[in-house]
């Protein structure tokens, strides 16, 4: 019987490369996403529509794993995030609060349905998309990286439970990565290439998988990076105000200026 990936926030950059990835190895995948593709069907791929900050869409996923319409999977990744970026001060409770709803709550409410449904297959894994703002202060998007400890603080928590039903639970620390997030969320003049590749992330999310591992900061340099956040915070605070605070609060003024030169 073919292997069995569930992925939220499928549709576009990690989700939609670790989507692409499993299905060339022959993996059956669900993906879920609050828009997904309306082309042809594909083999051995199902897509689900559905907005994760609506309970009533959790209920209704809720309702497809206890009919089985979607069946028992070998890895499940609680990816789908967003963010909202800018100086706290002038930021919008209704985004911050959007924020929390997809980033925390559904990533508990989804593992949740998952550990009481017995949606995983004992062997397998629940994987949580957290950031490297986990080991760095995050001025500029202080909602997320408060979204991001939570995730990193819940899927410690329900490590043990997991385990009692031989499920690993693995944890991912993503640093800046070449998606739609963020090209949305950085300054406007960030350079993109130094960005990971989605690919590459997802490559070794999967051997993450495979290794049964419990936590992943990809690549060499967030590795030191997570070391002087660790070991020298604030150097680390320094480093996230010069590279991401400041320059987003330079160009939020400057688009202040540009719409009252306009009104
Ligand atoms: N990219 C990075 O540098 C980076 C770094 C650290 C951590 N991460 C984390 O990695 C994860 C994936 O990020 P990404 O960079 O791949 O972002 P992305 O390209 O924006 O993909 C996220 C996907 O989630 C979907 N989504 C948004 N709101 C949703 C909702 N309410 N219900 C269901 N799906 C929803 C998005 O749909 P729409 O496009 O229609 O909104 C999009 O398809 C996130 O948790 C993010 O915090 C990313």
């Amino acid at each position: 019987m073919k292997k069995h990936l569930i992925v939220t926030g499928s549709s576009s950059g990690i989700g939609s490369a670790l989507k692409e990835l499993y299905l060339s190895e022959g993996w059956k995948v669900t993906g879920i996403d609050k828009v997904v593709s309306k082309d042809e069907p594909r083999k051995g791929l199902a897509e689900i529509e559905l907005d994760l900050t609506n309970n009533q869409d959790i209920v209704k996923l809720e309702r497809m794993i206890s009919s089985e319409d979607i069946p028992r999977a070998d890895a499940l990744v609680l990816n789908a995030g967003i963010s909202c970026a800018g100086p706290f001060i002038d930021s919008n409770i209704e985004e911050q609060l959007e924020v929390i709803d997809l980033n925390l709550t559904s990533t508990m409410a989804l593992s949740s349905l998952a550990l009481r449904s017995s949606l995983l297959k004992s062997g397998g894994t629940i994987a949580f998309v957290s950031s490297m703002s986990r080991f760095l202060s995050y001025p500029g998007a202080s909602v997320y990286a408060a979204t991001k400890d939570g995730v990193t603080s819940w899927a410690n928590s329900v490590r043990n439970s997991f385990k009692e039903s031989g499920i690993t639970v693995l944890t991912i620390f993503p640093g800046p990565t070449r998606t739609p997030h963020a090209e949305r969320y950085s300054p406007k003049n960030s350079k993109s290439h130094n960005r990971m590749e989605p690919e590459t992330l997802a490559s070794m999310i999967k051997i993450s998988i495979e290794k049964k591992r419990s936590f992943l900061i990809p690549g060499i340099g967030n590795k030191l990076v997570s070391v002087i956040g660790v070991w020298l915070p604030p150097l680390g605070e320094q480093l996230m105000k010069k590279l991401v605070f400041q320059p987003l609060k330079k160009q939020q003024q400057a688009e202040t200026a540009i719409s009252y030169t306009e009104s």
